[in-house]
């Protein structure tokens, strides 16, 4: 069984396509193995802490709980608008999930790795996280607070990475992470003394007026969310064959605090990262406070969901950052609408004048091997190229049907000529839909839903754009 993570979303306003992206690449891979015949667990949620979530509940005059309550729901929805098939949802405001971090606290403190200190330096709320020098949106904090002995795990971590260089993807981006471990690790503040967190029970601290009533201290976001991959497991403990999906911008907190605190739990065997690239929006990072988002729902109304997953698949290897403009996304969705909508709603039309057809067996060399190239390219570890490359075996499939169809001319021949070309292409796109089925659920479905219902009921294009939408000109994607 393989567990597959998305990262958990911060509630502070609606997600945006780019928080999407992170959601349908975990999906194609969940699905994908189940078309393998593996099982697969796929988690999602939300990261309900932390200051920026409090700041976000404040505007609205509701309380933080009610605040991540309604943008719960919100979320849910979203990912079946996205036709993400989630086994786990996380929310870490749930009892279960903060028994689960509190039990990974108490089990850092047996161990010796937490200790009490003063925390001096800059924060910056948009990214809950320290950093070492003042940038834009950073405060300067100074506070009582609980440390974790980061530092004592930077040769391990090390050893861990040259060991075993496919703990992340793209290698690239694990280089990067062992320059940073040798640029030297420090201990990381482990507790905030902000409100809207999860309470430790016996880490009390004065309050900063020195009022001698003592108050607990609340856990740090990250120790918190990262904790959610422990409550989401498919075996509810620490699961190691676990792939965690998650954009670059917060490898840092896998890929070093993730495994420091899973080496001072005494695990030995760590998961798999792979850090995307980003979605990108006139040339920056697609993102709520450079003020360059497109709303998953302003893509879908023009092009559908299929077009969605299928852009974001096809157009560049996941690893990449991948710029979102309408010539973009023109050219892709072309090649989805003129291959695989064209290669359906021919194929169809000519079965249903015959009155219904039975597949044969597609001999057709991209056929035969559909199957074992796509278990291939699972094998291939790096889940940028397996995607990559499952998408262009789809591609060289629907592109040899696509010529068989057309040299071979069923709509000119007749009778038994004539259905044996119907029936060795439908065997085909059956085959096809199969093995599409994790790249566009939707659309695969209805396709399928068709061809069951041939005799009867007249097939309809399954892939249409808007075309106003397709054919105006080039202009960035707002
Ligand atoms: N809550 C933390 C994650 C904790 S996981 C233990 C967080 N949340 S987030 O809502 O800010 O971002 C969630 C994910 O969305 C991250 O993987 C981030 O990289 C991704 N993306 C946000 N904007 C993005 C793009 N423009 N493009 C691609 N992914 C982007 O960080």
């Amino acid at each position: 069984m393989i567990y597959i993570s998305t990262p958990i979303f911060y509630p502070n306003d609606e997600l945006h396509l780019g928080h999407g992206y992170s959601m349908i690449i975990a999906d194609v891979l969940h699905r994908l193995h189940k078309l393998c015949g593996k099982t697969s667990w796929l988690s999602t949620g939300l990261d309900e802490h932390g200051q920026k979530v409090a700041k976000a509940a404040s505007t609205t005059c509701r309380s933080p709980q009610e605040h991540v309550d309604i943008l719960a729901q919100l979320f849910q929805k979203l990912y079946s608008t996205l036709d993400i098939s989630v086994d786990f949802f996380v929310r870490t405001t749930s009892e279960n999930h903060q028994r689960t971090a509190l039990m990974v606290w108490d089990k850092l403190q047996q161990s010796g790795v937490l200790y009490k200190g003063e925390y001096e330096g800059w924060y910056i709320p948009s990214d809950e996280a320290f950093c070492t020098e003042k940038i834009p949106g950073a405060i300067w904090n100074k506070e009582q607070c609980v440390f974790f002995r980061l530092s004592a795990f930077q040769d391990k971590l090390l050893e861990m990475y040259e060991q075993d260089p496919r703990v992340v993807y793209p290698l690239s981006a694990r280089n990067e992470i062992m320059e940073l471990i040798k640029s030297g690790l420090q201990d990381l503040c482990v507790t905030r003394t902000t409100d809207w967190g999860i309470k430790i029970p016996g880490t009390t601290r004065t309050t900063n007026n020195n009022d001698p009533t003592s108050i607990e201290y609340t856990m740090y976001v990250w120790i918190d969310a990262l904790t959610n991959y422990i409550t989401a497991s498919p075996s509810g403990s620490y699961y190691p064959q676990t792939l965690h999906i998650l954009g670059k911008d917060i490898l840092r907190f896998h890929a070093i605090y993730w495994p420091a605190i899973l080496m001072a739990l005494g695990y030995t065997e760590f998961p798999r990262l792979f850090a995307h690239g980003w979605l990108i929006q006139n040339g920056t990072k697609m993102s709520k406070s450079i003020g360059n988002v497109i709303s998953p729902q302003t893509f879908l109304a023009r092009f559908g969901i299929d077009a969605l997953r299928y852009f974001c698949i096809r157009s560049k290897r996941a690893a990449n950052d991948m710029e979102l403009d309408w010539d973009n996304v023109k050219t892709v969705c072309e090649e989805l609408k003129s291959g695989f909508g064209n290669l359906c709603q021919r194929l169809l039309i000519q079965i249903h004048k015959q009155g219904g057809i039975v597949p044969q067996k597609c001999t057709l060399k991209s056929i035969t091997t559909l199957k074992s190239s796509i278990e291939n390219s699972l094998h291939l570890k790096d889940p940028s190229e397996c995607l990559w490359n499952y998408g262009a075996t789809l591609v060289d499939a629907m592109k040899e049907l696509n010529k068989y169809i057309s040299d071979s001319e069923p709509w000119k021949k007749e009778g038994d000529e004539r259905s044996e070309i119907l029936a060795f292409a439908l065997g085909g796109v059956q085959e096809l839909i199969q093995c599409a089925t994790p790249l566009m659920p939707s659309a695969c479905a209805k396709w399928q839903k068709q061809i069951d219902n041939i005799d009867q009921e007249k097939p309809r294009p399954v892939i249409i754009f808007d075309e106003q939408a397709i054919h105006s000109p080039s202009q960035p994607c707002t």
